[in-house]
């Protein structure tokens, strides 16, 4: 049988290959994934063909998922977030640095999408390395950050007066969410320890960090803005140019995400299952 193959991108990431997943996968090979997932943050799969079904066999691999409460899911599938633009959208969901879920208290481990419909061009995302973003600042700047702690809020995105929901075509995409389901802010450290790589996270991004705790908010941007242009630097990203059959699964809790929006006047449809996290040390 030809063995799992894993090749590092050029940024952070790894290619899986020689593996199906629409097979129920052998212990050795996920656990031969799961190796990988720890080590590189980010795993991509090629030339996959699997139904949401399957998608959801291998997301119930890792552990529970999470319900996105704020997503419209697919239909027939609760466990599946759909992540559409229209041709007609302007703005899409994700267009711009961020982490998925560290508005939570536990935020969630990861997403695997899946790409269902892409634009004939264009529509690629990017992944940012924070393992790596952390490891590269100055030793003074991490003296800095040691033992500070940031809030995150989902409120400004998904809250009833959130400028994502009223005023972008995206929010569209939210109409059956609740928005009481944004929930009361949460603070998590600055940088964390990495629950399986045991590296130091640098555990801010730019869309739901809204501060440092016991800090104003002048002071707060003032610490947050260099590091969040630090950590963007292309040193630091792998761009994902999706193809059909292409899925991405990303740690996080290791990356930032940033899904282009540049194929306006298409449509592109992704198939997201996130899957339910930890408390963050
Ligand atoms: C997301 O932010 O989860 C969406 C990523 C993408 O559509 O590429």
């Amino acid at each position: 049988m030809t063995q799992i193959s894993i090749a590092p991108c050029n940024g952070p990431g790894a290619e899986i290959g020689n593996v199906d997943l629409s097979q129920e996968l052998s212990e050795e090979d996920f656990s031969t994934i799961r190796q990988a997932f720890a080590d590189h943050g980010l795993i991509f799969f090629r030339d996959q063909n699997i139904t949401p079904e399957q998608h959801i066999a291998f997301a119930k691999r890792w552990g529970d998922i999470n319900i996105n409460r704020f997503f419209t899911p697919v239909d027939g599938y609760p466990e599946i977030a759909e992540v559409r633009k229209e041709p007609n959208q302007t703005t899409n969901i994700g267009g711009g640095w961020h982490t998925d879920h560290s508005y939570d208290a536990e935020p969630a481990t990861g997403s695997i999408l899946v790409a269902r419909e892409l634009p004939p061009q264009g529509g690629d995302t990017m992944f940012a390395d924070m393992a790596a973003a952390h490891d590269a600042l100055d030793d003074e700047t991490k003296d800095k950050l040691d033992g500070l702690e940031a809030i995150h809020s989902s409120k400004h995105i998904f809250g009833g007066e959130a400028a994502y929901r009223s005023e972008s075509d995206a929010g569209e995409r939210l109409q059956n969410a609740n928005a009481a389901d944004a929930l009361d802010d949460v603070v998590h450290p600055v940088v964390i320890t990495h629950p399986l790589s045991g590296r130091k996270i640098l555990y801010v991004n730019a869309a739901f960090t809204v501060g440092i705790r016991g800090w104003s908010q002048e002071d707060s941007m003032k610490l947050l803005m260099p590091l969040y242009a630090h950590a963007a630097q292309n040193r630091f990203v792998t761009r994902f140019e999706w193809q059909p059959g292409s899925i991405a699964f990303w740690d996080n809790r290791a990356t930032w995400h940033y899904a282009l929006n540049d194929y306006q006047g298409e449509r592109r449809v992704m198939h997201r299952i996130t899957l339910e996290g930890c408390a963050l040390h």
